[in-house]
């Protein structure tokens, strides 16, 4: 396959070179063996070096594959809809993890802004420096208007209430690839054979994955899978962070477990990208290829159950984009490529081009044997009136619950700037869309307790300039500890403060 392939240049034959380099040095150092996993890790996210970090075009046409919404503008339009729905039933904020270009949100944004639906804040959380500058570029590019709702986070948030979307971010994070043959468990992994990378596995050791890996094979046969347990745990740990009536999208391609994959993935689904097309040998050209696998469906959902989500659907893309109209809105597109055509020859031979490449896409997006069928949609959700974290009051924020209730059950205010006090008497700033615990001492040793976002001062005769909206009802001090084991108490004791306060 590899003597059809094009070449790489000099340059990126050279910037491999620096990255076969980084990885010959990470192979010293741990006795000449590396696990695909670091070996993806460090192809993929070394700092300067790795394909998502340095500068590869990687999406798009000039680029090594298609994500759905490189595809399709029509892709982040249908889901403006489930998007806009989900913060209405919790907060008007959205967070994106691994942004890609910057296409989604921008043209998310604008189906957004569309509807009137923006959101007040749109986080992009992105570990590549190249990508935020594109991402930024991008936004700029599209919808500069909207770009001062946008930020970068570099690590998740403790507490988020509103939306997470994330589309080919699991499948992006490198996994465990262990394989049973016969009685024994092997993990697969890289060593150097004086002239390139190749593959060499080495014994299970490791007796926690050994247990993981046992728990996930079938019963029989031998066997190679890739265990996402990065990803598992990003999911667990949002699904920590979300706060009632929050959701999480992922939309990713792969499989639920125990589904029958075709023959051609009896090693593992593993794979690379290089200009458009799939290799069986994803350490050829170290840096220059995307490394990707399947998503096992089932871990991922029960790491977001371990997280406190239950399941709200789960279909196919195909399934998922129908539902949500993209055929009517392709119907639609025939009648914008024919908007202002006056009839003329060309116009109308234009205007069939652009319908004709607005149904391609669609056709792959939706199709159960494209992207249609393998990429899946799942929804999460944290219901409403979930009481989950433990914040003891000296995190909290001083409210006077007591004042505001009786004109609304919901609201009560803060503060008439943009201070407000904690258990000790430190000044804390806040602004629209913070998640804040709250305090109040009742003056008989009890205290009430709340939580909610910081929304504007809804009451024209009142003096404050933000409010705080409840998230649940208010609970007294016995109410609200009976809800915590001493354990979780403990634990959740042990932090100092949370980020969100302050962001
Ligand atoms: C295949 S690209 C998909 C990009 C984009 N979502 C799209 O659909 O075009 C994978 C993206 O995930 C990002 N990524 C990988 N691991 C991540 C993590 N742990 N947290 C956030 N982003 C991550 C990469 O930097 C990259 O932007």
């Amino acid at each position: 396959m590899s003597a059809k392939l094009p070449e790489p240049d000099a340059v990126a034959r050279a910037h491999s070179q620096k990255v076969v380099a980084h990885v010959r040095d990470l192979l010293d150092k741990n006795g000449g063996w590396l696990s695909l996993r670091d070996y993806m890790q460090a192809v993929l996210y070394a700092p300067g070096l790795g394909y998502y970090m340095a500068g590869a075009q990687k999406f798009g046409d000039g680029g090594d594959f298609v994500t759905a919404p490189e595809l399709s503008p029509l892709y982040a339009q249908i889901w403006a809809t489930p998007i806009n729905e989900a913060m209405q039933r919790s907060a008007p904020t959205m967070l994106e993890l691994g942004g890609g270009s910057g296409v989604f949100a921008a043209q998310l944004l604008r189906q957004l802004q569309a509807m009137k639906g923006l959101p007040e804040r749109y986080a992009i959380l992105e570990l590549s420096p190249t990508l935020r500058a594109r991402q930024r570029q991008t936004l700029s590019d599209e919808c500069p208007d909207l770009l001062s709702c946008v930020e970068w986070w570099d690590h998740l948030p403790d507490v988020f209430a509103g939306v997470v979307f994330m589309n080919e971010v699991l499948d992006a994070i490198p996994p465990r690839v262990i394989e049973r043959a016969g009685e024994v468990w092997r993990e697969h992994g890289v060593t150097f054979d004086g002239e390139r990378f190749v593959a060499a596995s080495q014994p299970l050791s490791d007796p926690a994955l050994l247990a993981l890996a046992a728990s996930r094979f079938p019963e029989q046969g031998d066997y190679v899978a890739e265990l996402n347990v990065a990803g598992e745990a990003l999911l667990e740990t949002l699904g920590r962070s979300l706060t009632a009536g929050s959701t999480l999208f992922i939309n990713d391609y792969g499989f639920e477990r125990g589904d029958t994959l075709p023959a051609h993935y009896a090693r593992g689904t593993l794979r690379a990208y290089y200009q458009h097309r799939v290799l069986d040998d994803p350490l050829l050209w170290p840096g220059l290829l995307d490394i990707t696998y399947h998503v096992d469906f089932v871990a991922m959902a029960e790491a977001a159950q371990r997280g406190g989500l239950t399941l709200a659907s789960f279909q196919t893309q195909g399934e998922f984009l129908q539902r949500h109209g993209i055929l009517d809105a392709l119907a639609r597109c025939v009648g914008n490529c024919n908007a202002g055509n006056n009839n003329a020859e060309n116009d109308n031979a234009a205007a069939e081009a652009a319908y004709l490449s607005a149904a391609k896409a669609v056709r792959t997006l939706i199709d159960p044997d494209a992207m249609g069928g393998i990429f899946k949609v799942a929804e999460f959700r944290l219901p409403p009136n979930t009481k989950r974290k433990y914040q003891p009051k000296q995190w909290r924020i001083f409210a006077d619950t007591d004042n505001e209730r009786p004109f609304d059950s919901n609201i009560v205010g803060l503060t008439k700037n943009d201070e407000v006090s904690d258990f000790s008497g430190r000044a804390i700033l806040i602004k629209e869309g913070d998640y804040l615990y709250l305090y109040m001492d009742c003056g008989n040793g009890d205290c009430i307790f709340s939580e909610g976002l910081v929304i504007k001062n809804p009451y024209p005769t009142k003096p404050y300039k933000w409010c705080c909206k409840l998230s649940g009802e208010i609970e007294y001090m016995s109410e609200y500890e009976g809800r915590f084991s001493d354990e979780e108490k403990r634990v959740v004791c042990g932090r100092k403060e949370s980020k969100n306060m302050t962001n």
